[in-house]
């Protein structure tokens, strides 16, 4: 049965990951199955951020467990970001004896080869690697959209926020080429792609450890020129490297959008610094200000995380009067979760549960209570919509994104799809805005 599955798990790294992991099965001669059900091949690309994203992943397997008992011929793998640590490869073999195949994110190259073993051995195939030798260029890509592409600039992350699993699994910062960036960008752009995603754990690290150094704004440049391309975005960056230069390339490219994700975890002065995130509040705050006066149009989102150890009362107000101060457009929310191996699991003054749900719910409403009035800005405006498509359940309306990367519904045919057309935003909802064709 040459058909496959991948179940994928995580951050938009790990979703580029899986269009390659598809692009190499493709490449053997592998097909797309429909389902779980009549697929010959489950692959599971995971991730361990999060107890909530491996609680998933342990959840999907051992419902799995049916479908290996009524077709031995099945062979489910299990990759990506958990097997990287030891402990969780053991804990998967142990409590799933019936993977046949384990690897982590370093040698996801490898699969054609540990494939044809598993298959051949019919016996448990397991190979993870400490860390990466180098970047693989070449890899085949099977992407799922047409027109808004992935593109990875740099793996890893060398940061080590206290909380944080993401260097461990994913090694230290390594910089893509910019040559090889910019001829899969030059490619895209012939195929009708109209906008790329630059991906990195920390995009303004770019290029740091090249031999020629360039930064990121100095790859910014060398994009804009790419024919075919409209938009370029770009994630994540860290608030500590967003420098002036970056501000100031993106705001007179025509190319870059105007969104700026900036994660800046707390709003308390102590706790950043027990995060090690390298920032005060006062320099976060005064760089959300510098980027809305050069860029009055900008729309600027984060990644906020509650009950991180020692966080008091007062931390926790500072991280409410931060967001009202910011004015997030929009914010992902999290609950701090200790993460074996890093500083911050056996800091003392853990936070109790209740107290997080209750602080997560609070910021929560405020944030909501932001986006709509964010959004409620941007009626009477006219934008410029890239059209994604048909919205999926409303046949008749068409669904896009504005440069700041807000969703938006408005009616039109689907021979729009790829197009930029102006539309005039009439109606703001919490997660998306309707409008009209100008
Ligand atoms: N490299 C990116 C994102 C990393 S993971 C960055 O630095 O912004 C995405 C988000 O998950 C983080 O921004 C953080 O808010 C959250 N996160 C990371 N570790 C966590 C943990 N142990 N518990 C809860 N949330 C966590
Ligand atoms: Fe994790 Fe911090 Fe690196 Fe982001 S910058 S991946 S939060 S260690
Ligand atoms: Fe998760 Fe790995 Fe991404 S741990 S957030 S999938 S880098």
């Amino acid at each position: 049965m040459k058909s496959y599955i991948i179940k994928t798990f995580g951050c938009q790294m790990n979703e580029h990951d899986s269009e390659i992991l598809a692009g190499m099965l493709e490449g053997m001669g592998y097909m797309p199955s429909s389902g779980l059900e009549d697929a010959g091949i489950i692959l599971l690309n995971t991730c361990c951020v999060r107890e909530t994203a491996e609680n998933k992943v342990f959840s999907l397997l051992g419902r799995l467990r049916r479908l290996k008992g009524e077709n031995p011929e099945l062979l489910i793998g299990v990759c990506g970001c958990m097997p990287q640590q030891d402990s969780m490869t053991n804990r998967i073999k142990r409590l799933f004896p019936y993977v046949d195949l384990i690897f982590g994110t370093h040698n996801m190259h490898r699969l054609p080869e540990l494939l044809a073993k598993a298959f051949e051995k019919r016996e448990p195939v397991g190979e993870i690697w400490p860390a990466p030798e180098g970047i693989i260029e070449g890899l085949p890509v099977k992407r799922k959209e047409n027109i808004r592409a992935w593109v990875s600039i740099m793996y890893g992350c060398n940061n080590f926020c206290t909380y944080c699993i993401v260097p461990y699994v994913r090694g230290r910062e390594r910089s893509r080429d910019p040559g090889d960036i910019v001829s899969e960008v030059t490619g895209l752009g012939r195929q009708g792609c109209r906008e790329v995603v630059l991906l990195g754990q920390n995009v303004n690290s770019y290029g740091k450890d090249l031999e020629k150094v360039l930064d990121f704004a100095g790859l910014l440049e060398r994009l804009e020129t790419i024919a075919g391309i409209e938009r370029i975005r770009y994630l994540t960056s860290h608030p500590r490297d967003f420098n002036d230069k970056l501000v100031r390339t993106i705001a007179t490219s025509g190319k870059v959008c105007e969104h700026f994700h900036l994660p800046v975890q707390s709003g308390s002065n102590n706790i950043l610094e027990i995060m090690n995130r390298g920032y005060t509040r006062e320099v976060y705050l005064n760089l959300i200000e510098r980027i809305k006066t050069l860029i009055p149009q900008a729309t600027v989102t984060t990644d906020i995380m509650v009950g991180f150890p020692g966080e008091g009362e007062r931390d926790f107000y500072d991280t409410l009067e931060l967001v009202r101060q910011a004015r997030f457009d929009s914010s992902y929310t999290f609950v701090y979760n200790a993460r074996q191996g890093t500083p911050a699991a056996t800091m003392a003054k853990q936070v109790s549960q209740p107290v997080k749900k209750e602080r997560i719910q609070a910021l929560i409403k405020l944030q909501n209570s932001l986006s709509l009035e964010r959004n409620m800005e941007e009626i009477g405006r006219v934008q410029e919509i890239l059209v994604e498509g048909e919205h999926k359940s409303s046949p008749g309306l068409l669904l896009g994104r504005n440069r700041g990367n807000k969703r938006v519904v408005f009616p039109g045919g689907k021979d729009l799809s790829g197009a930029t057309v102006p539309v005039l935003i009439t109606k703001a909802h919490l997660a998306y805005l309707v409008g009209e064709q100008k």
